[in-house]
């Protein structure tokens, strides 16, 4: 048996029974904190002590794991971003759930690095992909892989998209090697992420065209009709039209099967950034308007948003997983597969996206499918649907809030207008009745601006959200509007 040298060092505990029972009060304390979520605000502002007490100098000697784990207590725990909480309606952010907090510990625990070999976390991850494949009615040989999250998801397929290419001569040979300028179209409600992905794959901003929506906020057809038009009369390449499954801003759902009939008339890929709103294929009155991404080239998701997993974890789904295999295979010595041994096992997923070294973000997806089950996230969805509508109503009811655009999926745009104020004023005082909402600890829901407008936007992704907290949106809504603006004008 080998003895260890004295002068040997390791990080493993030096007492385990104490760092067991600090384990086990972790534990202990994230189940009370959790539990009693719902009785302390949905945020409050980090203290400036505390921002300096973030400010420390870089450790050189070691602390202890209990001191370590006060100053978490003291400086962390208590000023979430609350995105835990009921009240929480801000961008489009998921809760998580405790088993799946529990999953990370353990995925934590095992640590593998989820990129090549014969280890169990790849079969979870190989699982996970073909569930999300099923969920979305791809084929079970389409590629698949988990992603940290939306923007990365929607890059990788239009990595893929852009490799693919012309029989991947981008790939190979760098955007100047075919003839006329790549071309991608979207909705001028597109998330910025896809500004993001076109600037990185090197076809620049000024090749993507993006086509303004009709008052639904979905994409106007005609013009993208007329814009290919005019890109192949100007001896340009239109290559990919992005399909938005629920934008940010309202919700809107382009009309899919159409934009799929285009692509596929024009030969060119047929991307869907679902990155939340995929997930709507779930409740069977969306099942139809959303039955085109069964057909897509790519689908970008979310497991983060509306399945409620705890972050990070996103997805990309690619038709045709062979383009996926070509755009990220490259041969190296030190990643060849063996036939048995570490190195065997199922096909590297180093080679179906841009990264190597991959977290086990599969296991909480993988606990918290068999946790809930499909059917119980389709009530869910269904359930966060409903509210967001009767949100919407009873902005109808209680003038003077103003609903701003019809409620068509899981988020309300609203503002408080009492009449008698220009739009510029009511953007001022709309503002700070979002951050007095937020301030106060009522609720926080998020903004955007819509026509000119400022707009108080609520969006449902929210297992926790009862009927009551959206009561006490619009309450706190109505009762800091009375005193922010000024009466009678
Ligand atoms: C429609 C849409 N696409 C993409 C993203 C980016 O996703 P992520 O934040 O997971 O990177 C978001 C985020 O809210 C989104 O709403």
């Amino acid at each position: 048996m080998a003895t260890e040298k004295p002068t040997e060092h390791n990080l493993d505990p030096v007492d385990w029974e104490a760092m067991r029972q600090l384990g086990h009060r972790m534990v202990d304390d994230m189940f009370e904190y959790l539990q009693t979520l719902a009785e302390r605000p949905v945020w409050s502002p980090t203290p400036p002590a505390v921002k300096a007490a973030l400010q420390m100098p870089l450790p050189t000697e070691p602390t202890s794991p209990e001191i370590i784990y006060e100053r978490f207590r003291d400086w962390v725990l208590p000023y979430p971003k609350g995105n835990i909480h009921p009240r929480f309606f801000s961008w489009v952010q998921g809760n998580g759930t405790m088993l799946g907090m529990l999953a990370d510990m353990l995925a934590s625990g095992l640590n593998p690095n989820v990129s090549i070999g014969d280890h169990s976390a790849m079969y979870v991850d190989q699982q996970v992909i073909s569930w999300c494949k099923e969920l979305f009615g791809f084929p079970a040989g389409a590629g698949g892989m988990l992603v940290s999250g939306g923007t990365i998801a929607n890059l990788v397929a239009m990595i893929v998209a852009r490799n693919a290419y012309q029989d991947g001569v981008v790939k190979q040979q760098g955007l100047y090697a075919h003839d006329g300028q790549l071309v991608v179209y979207g909705s001028t409600e597109t998330h910025n992420c896809l500004d993001k992905a076109v600037q990185t794959i090197g076809i620049g901003l000024d090749n993507y065209r993006k086509i303004p929506v009709g008052d639904d906020f979905r994409i106007q057809l005609p013009l993208l009709r007329e814009q290919i038009r005019r890109d192949r009369a100007a001896g340009m390449q239109p290559f990919c039209i992005i399909g938005n499954c629920g934008t940010v801003n309202t919700g809107a759902i382009d009309p899919l099967d159409e934009l799929l009939a285009l692509a596929r008339a024009e030969n060119v890929w047929f991307h869907v950034d679902g990155a939340f709103g995929s997930l709507a294929k779930l409740v069977p009155a969306y099942a139809q308007q959303l039955h085109a991404i069964e057909a897509a080239d790519s689908l970008a998701f979310d497991l983060h948003k509306w399945l409620y997993v705890n972050y990070e974890v996103g997805g990309v789904l690619i038709r045709r997983e062979e383009l996926q295999r070509q755009a990220f295979t490259q041969e190296a010595s030190y990643l060849v597969q063996h036939e048995r041994g570490l190195a065997a096992g199922p096909p590297a997923l180093t080679n179906l996206g841009p990264e190597l070294s991959r977290g086990f973000k599969a296991l909480k997806v993988w606990m918290s499918f068999q946790e809930h089950g499909l059917e119980k996230y389709r009530q869910l969805i269904q359930q966060n649907i409903e509210q967001a509508f009767y949100l919407g109503d009873q902005i109808k009811r209680n003038p003077p809030l103003e609903l701003l655009t019809p409620v068509t999926l899981n988020i309300v745009c609203y503002r408080y207008n009492p009449g008698g104020l220009s739009n510029e004023q009511l953007n001022t005082l709309n503002k700070e009745l979002l951050m007095q909402l937020q301030e106060k600890g009522i609720a926080a829901p998020s903004y955007t601006v819509l026509e000119g407008q400022y707009a108080i936007r609520v969006n449902i992704t929210n297992h926790r959200t009862r009927t009551a907290d959206l009561d006490a949106l619009v309450e706190g809504s109505l009762t800091l509007g009375k005193t922010i603006f000024p009466a009678g004008e």
